[in-house]
């Protein structure tokens, strides 16, 4: 789906590099309304090809008077007043309105960052029926400040050290806040953005997971024709699953799906998701169960970025065998490849100052393990390319996607490769670390804390330790374990667990699984650490 074929009002959010600009986005889309993100330098043709019903320039970590300082692009002020588009400035993007329309923006005395309190100065404003005086706590974080306004501008709240804090043109519809509403520290953030989207600006609430799911199938349906044929590599993830799901649904089995079991899977992985696939989703999937192929081709290696790279030309070889069986079925290739793209990979935004690129990329392509075969010329169908993480479950949950499924950790393309610290095929280590993941998990899910912590898993260590067992001394192997939060897996803190909880779990993995005798926590957050260990 396109964002043309998305019906609903839209929040354009022009991006000038804010760290808070995509929870602007995801704010608004709270409020049921759709809202997207354009770099903040976009052309206009781009932004008026969007047919937006509100804009917000976003703020970002520049200072309106550097040479190289984002701005909007020229006609930007006529196309928003023929148009009658409302348009509001948060932090740099108010500083760069007062800017281009005519007043001034100096390097601020007395900077502000952080918590505090303003003073709203005009009643049935920007701050509804808040009166004047009335105060409010926000999360400021600027250093230029606003000091002559343009024509027509009015004043609508200040700090407390008397800097402006909120600004309105309600005769020509150009608004803005010096602080971030779209941040939790600004505790009455949601209800101003809420004030200014319905009443202010008159959007209305349209934007529903469920239209969305309808809008979505009706576009697969225009774009695949009767004889065409898709596939798709299920990872036994909750992208890949909801975006093959919502194809199924609208073009039954002409979609084929491909799973494949590497022999780097978790314990009764390839069962537990093919039940899932099968049995509650009618999913077309086939199984491929390639795990010697893969572990031969791993044995001996160490470098984990080498063990990368095999795993991943490992599945093209097999997506190829797939695509080619498909082929010699159906007398024709394949004509689309389904992906679960997520909008966070999507995004363009205004890179940090001083950096040489024009946009900044949030792709991780480290992480594009199973990355497809681009000599195989497929058209793409990526259904979630316009949600975050958490729409795409909520669709996944209008779509039958089992609760369970939907919350479960995420779990990366090389699997347990990269959790076998060095030569996967040492002894046996891949079996001792499926036994241990899986106690350590259970237990999590037994305390109730799964949904707490963004993942959790065990390491298997290539060390051995001394130990006493019975009467017996031994020499066997170490097991880390490793759970985080977060909110997107970019950065990460440890988990903190009772200590009763680890010494239940370490006295039950030395008990059951054979060839551990020690059970060491991983306490460092990412960063300095990554999340995983190779
Ligand atoms: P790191 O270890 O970089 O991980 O802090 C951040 C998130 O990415 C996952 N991850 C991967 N996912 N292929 C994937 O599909 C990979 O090669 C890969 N490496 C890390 C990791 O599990 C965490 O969620």
């Amino acid at each position: 789906m396109d964002s043309q074929d998305v019906k609903s009002d839209l929040v354009l959010i022009l991006d000038y590099g804010s760290q808070y600009t995509h929870l602007i986005t995801r704010r608004i889309r709270q409020l049921s309304v759709y809202s997207l993100c354009l770099n903040g330098t976009a052309s206009l043709e781009s932004i008026r090809k969007e047919n937006p019903k509100v804009i917000i320039l976003s703020g970002g970590p520049h200072s309106v008077h550097a040479p190289q300082a984002p701005c909007f692009p020229s006609g930007f002020i006529e196309y928003v007043e023929s148009e009658k588009i409302p348009v509001l400035g948060i932090c740099y993007g108010l500083q760069l309105l007062v800017q281009r329309l005519g007043g001034q923006v100096s390097i601020g005395e007395k900077q502000e960052y952080g918590r505090m309190e303003i003073e709203v100065q005009k009643a049935c404003g920007l701050f509804g029926n808040r009166k004047v005086g009335d105060k409010q706590v926000v999360w400021m974080s600027h250093g230029d400040e606003a000091v002559k306004l343009p024509q027509g501008f009015e004043v609508a709240a200040r700090s407390q050290q008397g800097a402006v804090a909120a600004v309105e043109d309600n005769k020509r519809r150009f608004y803005g806040f010096q602080y971030h509403p779209e941040v939790t520290h600004t505790h009455e953030g949601m209800e101003t953005l809420q004030h200014f989207l319905f009443d202010v600006c008159g959007v209305s609430a349209e934007w529903k997971m469920k239209d969305v799911l309808e809008q979505e199938i009706k576009a697969i349906q225009e774009k695949v024709r009767l004889e065409d044929h898709v596939i798709c590599a299920l990872s036994g993830g909750v992208d890949s699953t909801v975006a093959a799901t919502l194809v199924h649904k609208a073009i039954g089995d002409r979609l084929h799906c491909v799973f494949v079991d590497n022999g780097l899977l978790r314990y009764k992985e390839r069962e537990r998701v093919m039940e899932t696939f099968e049995r509650d989703l009618h999913l077309p999937v086939t199984c491929v169960d390639a795990a010697e192929q893969f572990l031969s081709q791993l044995k001996g290696v160490v470098d984990p970025e080498m063990k990368r790279k095999i795993i991943g030309k490992e599945f093209i070889n097999i997506f190829d065998a797939f695509a080619h069986d498909l082929e010699q079925k159906f007398g024709k290739k394949p004509a689309y490849l389904v992906q679960g793209t997520l909008y966070p990979d999507v995004i363009e935004s205004c890179p940090p100052p001083g950096t040489q690129s024009t946009h900044s990329h949030t792709i991780k392509s480290h992480h594009n393990v199973g990355g497809l075969p681009k000599n195989m010329k497929l058209k793409l169908i990526e259904p979630l390319k316009l949600l975050f993480k958490d729409e795409v479950r909520a669709l996944g949950s209008i779509l039958n996607v089992p609760e369970a499924f939907l919350k479960r950790h995420p779990f990366p393309g090389p699997g347990l490769a990269v959790r076998v610290l060095g030569d996967i095929s040492q002894g046996n280590a891949l079996d001792i670390l499926r036994q241990v993941d899986e106690i350590f998990v259970q237990s999590i899910k037994d305390a109730g804390i799964y949904d707490k912590i963004w993942q959790a898993f065990a390491v298997f260590l290539p060390i051995r330790s001394v130990g006493v067992q019975g009467d017996q001394r031994t020499h066997s192997h170490v097991v880390a374990l490793r759970a985080v939060t977060s909110q997107d897996g970019m950065t990460a803190d440890w988990y903190n667990f009772e200590h009763n909880f680890l010494d239940d779990v370490a006295r039950k993995i030395c008990n059951s699984v054979r060839g551990v005798n020690r059970v060491v926590q991983d306490i460092t957050s990412k960063p300095p650490s990554t999340i995983e260990w190779e």
